[in-house]
């Protein structure tokens, strides 16, 4: 909590300047009343019009100054809360942005976009109400007391009365209200949950004719969110004849019991009006104050998570003074294990190959069986949990991160593009990249002819994670965004599975024309895009069955031959 303070700092200057604002709006509110009063019984009682102008003006005074008070106070408190909540969101973004993929995987990544939107509106909310109502409630409260004191002494037992009970009121009607929107919410989170899965998915729900049982569903959580909105309504509804109630029947008792004895001119209209308009103040400020403490409180919980996110480091961290010397591209896996979170479950056994710059690595193996694991390790998303895996002879945890990222060009196995045009997908890999080098890459991904296509061809927009685009296409173009960085390394996830059989041969021989000096790494289902590989290393269950040519593994490794069987009996597939 403490460190996200911190992120108000900048604007504390700001920040003060709200309340101060407020100091005088609550000024100007609690001498309204009693202006009005002397405006009453002074005034019109008297029937004297130049003090009835004279108290009028006043009164018109203190309003508008009671106007620029709030105004200002707003303009203040807004402004630092919405610069101090687009700090913390930037912070946020600079964090999670260098999270490895341990990191995600830790968060998960779906809940920690929420739940980070969520918390940063809350703590902005909850910033808003302190500068705005934390000095105001109080203030409110304690002043208009001061002054039934100082002003109507006789009314004042009165108040003593009263006030406790509007208290007690207050305070259990904000909890038992907070309690029922609380439930509310976690309605509203169900809705927005469900919807959200369900349109994402809507292919899947559409193709399995399942939009009636989802309907029937949706209908179901959102009577629910109806239903429960209603009930809190209700709850909120109470509160202000129940208030109203409590004052009418604090003043009806005080005539009955005679504390306020107007007939005996004790006391006079323009007193009683003054004493409800300070009851009501009061009832403001007890409110207000209940209500910045529940915003507190809700966003403790919000702070702490953020403070989270913000705590962590990137799992996978460049080293101080990291080698940065030009790689050429010579990888070797020296007895490399890896799990994802328990040492009972280890995800790759005991690897080791070595590939010197420009060969090729094919590799294949059933699914799950720890092919794209293998290829995270080499850019460092994960690190091995032993053994050492060394580029030129280097361990590759020695290198500037950015510079080994900078050599790997990588195309995972789920084509991610973000949202942009073609040539932007293309500067993504390289910022840099020339006409010539933008082409090669797109020619080289059998992507020229289908960009062409487009009305648009290179200002085509690629709409967020590439949905308007074919999954072949999608594959395609990750793939030209890996080549156009001309790397040393050059990593292929499975990324041509939905690309046809010709435009793959061609892919192939483009690569082995392209990158004749790159180091290739190949995974694929597909035993005709890896068989003419330098190696090819078979993976079991995260162990490798075998290493060594495709005529080599034919003759010695069974699971290979089984596998090149099994697929020249399909037709080239290995999985459908
Ligand atoms: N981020 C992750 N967190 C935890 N476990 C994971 C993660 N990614 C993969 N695994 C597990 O590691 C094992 C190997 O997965 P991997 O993705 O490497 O297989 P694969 O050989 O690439 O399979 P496929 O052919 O289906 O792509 C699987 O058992 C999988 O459940
Ligand atoms: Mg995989």
């Amino acid at each position: 909590m403490g460190m996200i303070l911190h992120y108000i700092k900048p604007y504390k200057w700001v920040a003060i300047f709200a309340p101060l604002f407020m100091v005088f709006e609550v000024m100007m509110d609690l001498i309204q009343p009693t202006i009005m009063q002397h405006l009453i019984d002074d005034g019109i009682a008297s029937g004297n019009t130049s003090y009835v102008m004279k108290m009028f003006m006043f009164m018109l005074l203190a309003a508008l100054g009671g106007l620029v008070g709030g105004v200002g106070c707003t303009i203040f408190a807004s402004r630092a809360a919405v610069q101090f909540s687009a700090d913390l969101r930037e912070a946020v973004f600079h964090t999670t942005v260098l999270f490895s993929s341990k990191n995600k995987d830790d968060f998960g990544i779906g809940t920690l976009i929420t739940n980070v939107t969520n918390d940063v509106e809350t703590l902005q909310r909850a910033v808003l109400m302190t500068l705005k109502v934390f000095v105001r409630g109080p203030l409110l409260f304690l002043g208009a007391i001061a002054i039934v004191f100082f002003t109507a002494r006789e009314l004042f037992p009165l108040l003593m009365v009263i006030v406790p009970i509007l208290m007690i009121l207050i305070v259990l009607f904000t909890k038992f209200s907070s309690k029922v929107f609380g439930v509310v919410q976690l309605q509203i989170d169900r809705v927005n949950a469900f919807m959200q899965e369900n349109l994402a998915g809507i292919r899947v729900v559409k193709s399995l004719n399942r939009h009636l049982h989802q309907m029937k569903q949706f209908q179901k959580i959102n009577d629910r969110l109806a239903n429960r909105s209603i009930r809190a309504e209700y709850v909120v509804s109470t509160l202000g004849p129940l208030t109203t109630f409590i004052i009418n029947l604090g003043i009806v008792a005080a005539l009955w019991l005679g504390v306020i004895k107007i007939d005996a001119g004790i006391i006079e209209v323009g007193v009683i009006l003054a004493f409800i308009n300070y009851l009501t103040i009061i009832m403001n400020g007890i409110m207000s104050s209940s209500n910045v403490l529940i915003q507190i409180a809700r966003a403790v919980p919000s702070a702490k998570r953020l403070q989270r996110v913000l705590n962590t480091r990137p799992a996978v961290q460049s080293p101080e003074n990291g080698i940065n010397r030009p790689i050429q591209g010579a990888i070797q896996f020296d007895h490399v294990s890896f799990y994802y979170y328990n040492e009972e479950e280890y995800v790759l056994k005991d690897i080791s190959f070595t590939l010197q710059p420009g060969e090729t690595l094919g590799i294949i193996g059933m699914t799950g069986s720890g092919k794209s694991s293998l290829l995270k390790l080499i850019p460092r998303m994960y690190d091995p949990k032993k053994g050492t895996i060394t580029i030129d002879g280097i361990d590759s945890k020695q290198y500037d991160l950015r510079v080994l990222r900078e050599a790997i060009g990588m195309a995972t196995q789920r084509a991610i593009l973000l949202s942009g045009t073609v040539e932007e997908q293309l500067r993504f890999g390289k910022v840099d990249a020339n006409e010539q080098q933008m082409a090669t890459a797109l020619e080289s991904s059998a992507s020229t002819a289908f960009v062409e296509r487009f009305d648009e061809g290179m200002a085509h927009f690629i709409t967020q994670g590439g949905h308007n685009l074919s999954g072949g296409q999608r594959q395609r173009l990750a793939m030209a965004r890996a080549f156009v960085r001309q790397p040393k390394i050059l990593i292929l996830d499975d990324t041509t599975s939905a690309v046809d059989a010709v435009s793959e041969r061609f892919i192939q021989e483009k690569i082995a024309e392209n990158f004749e000096q790159s180091t290739k790494i190949i995974v694929s289902s597909k035993l005709s895009s890896i068989r003419h590989a330098d190696q090819i290393l078979v993976l079991e269950d995260g162990e490798m069955v075998g290493i060594g040519t495709h005529e080599q593994l034919l003759s010695t490794n069974a699971i290979y031959k089984e596998i090149a069987e099994t697929q020249r009996a399909q037709g080239g597939m290995l999985h459908e």
